[in-house]
């Protein structure tokens, strides 16, 4: 049985991550989050303890990093928006917390990392399909941050040994995301409280939504294998905003009312993914269409609500 740490564990991802590590796979689970952003959906079960902290306390990170043997690092200020306004605030939580657990691994001897990335924030406008051999040229201080942790995810695997994976996520969606302000969350909050939803900027910009379930399978895939360098997670399809409406509204059987805004600064026009390499190298195999995954997600809505 394994002994895994999965940090932001009660965030949106670790809720379906965590009782798939525990139930299908049997692994005990710690988990380190500092409430800031829990799902509020994950059932604490026997042989899964949560440990109140935050990954900046290099020391609470250390002790709970002790007697693991894998570490999934989800814990992270996410919001492309929100590190352009307190960049320092997301170096802090991202960099420094990435470091943090990486260093705390090392002195505890812990073998084994899956690392939470991010594809197209980290590589900047580029053409897609963008895949892992892209120099990156990030667009906002989270691309930054969340590359600087890939960097030192290399070095501590280079210096020291430690096998570590950075799982580059796409745009993720599904149940458990009421906190959530990604576009699917939004939208489908949006349209049940106000019947409008807001888009910035004209609505063709293209995102690679993956349903968090196939997410999910790909990161117990990679730590079954044992893998080590970096993959890029999404479903392999581009979906313009303006055609994610149109499966809403298929999907759901609602109407909705669009208003257009200016783009934000940061946010990237272009991106899907190239999912060879995943899929090669541990089995990756997402299957999750995206009008299912929204009828699912909206299920979801309907029948947990949401704050
Ligand atoms: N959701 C996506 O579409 C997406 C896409 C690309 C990458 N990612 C990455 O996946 C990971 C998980 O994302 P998510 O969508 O589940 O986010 P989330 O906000 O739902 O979950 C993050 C969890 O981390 C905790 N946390 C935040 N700051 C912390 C800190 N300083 N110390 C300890 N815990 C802290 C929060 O309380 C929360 O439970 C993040 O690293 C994110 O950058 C997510």
């Amino acid at each position: 049985m394994k002994r895994v740490l999965v940090t932001g564990g009660l965030g949106f991802i670790g809720t379906s991550l965590v009782p798939k590590l525990h139930g299908r796979f049997g692994a005990e689970i710690r988990i380190l989050d500092n409430m800031s952003n829990p799902s509020g959906d994950l059932v604490i079960a026997d042989g899964i303890e949560v440990v109140e902290a935050d990954v900046r306390d290099a020391a609470a990170v250390r002790k709970a990093v002790k007697g693991m043997d894998a570490v999934v690092h989800l814990a992270a200020h996410t919001r492309v928006i929100d590190s352009i306004e307190d960049p320092q605030l997301n170096f802090d939580i991202n960099t420094t917390g990435t470091f943090n657990v990486l260093e705390a691994m090392r002195q505890e001897d812990v073998p084994s990392l899956v690392n939470a990335s991010t594809g197209g924030a980290i590589l900047g406008e580029v053409p897609p399909p963008i895949n892992e051999d892209i120099a990156a040229k990030p667009a906002s201080p989270y691309g930054a941050s969340k590359l600087a942790g890939e960097g030192y995810c290399w070095a501590y695997a280079q210096s020291y040994g430690l096998k570590a994976a950075s799982l580059r996520f796409s745009n993720i969606y599904g149940p458990n995301s009421r906190r959530k302000s990604s576009v699917v969350a939004a939208f489908i909050k949006n349209i049940r409280d106000t019947g409008a939803v807001t888009v910035y900027g004209d609505g063709t910009q293209t995102r690679d939504y993956l349903f968090v379930d196939d997410l999910t399978d790909g990161i117990v895939r990679a730590i079954e294998t044992g893998a080590a360098g970096t993959y890029q997670l999404g479903f392999g399809k581009p979906t313009s905003v303006n055609t994610l409406i149109d499966i809403i509204r298929e999907a759901t059987g609602t109407n909705f009312s669009v208003t257009y805004e200016p783009a934000r600064a940061g946010e990237i026009l272009h991106t899907y993914c190239d999912i060879a390499k995943a899929r090669g190298a541990i089995g990756y195999n997402p299957t999750t269409e995206l009008d299912e995954g929204v009828r699912r997600t909206w299920d979801w809505f309907e029948t947990s609500g949401h704050a």
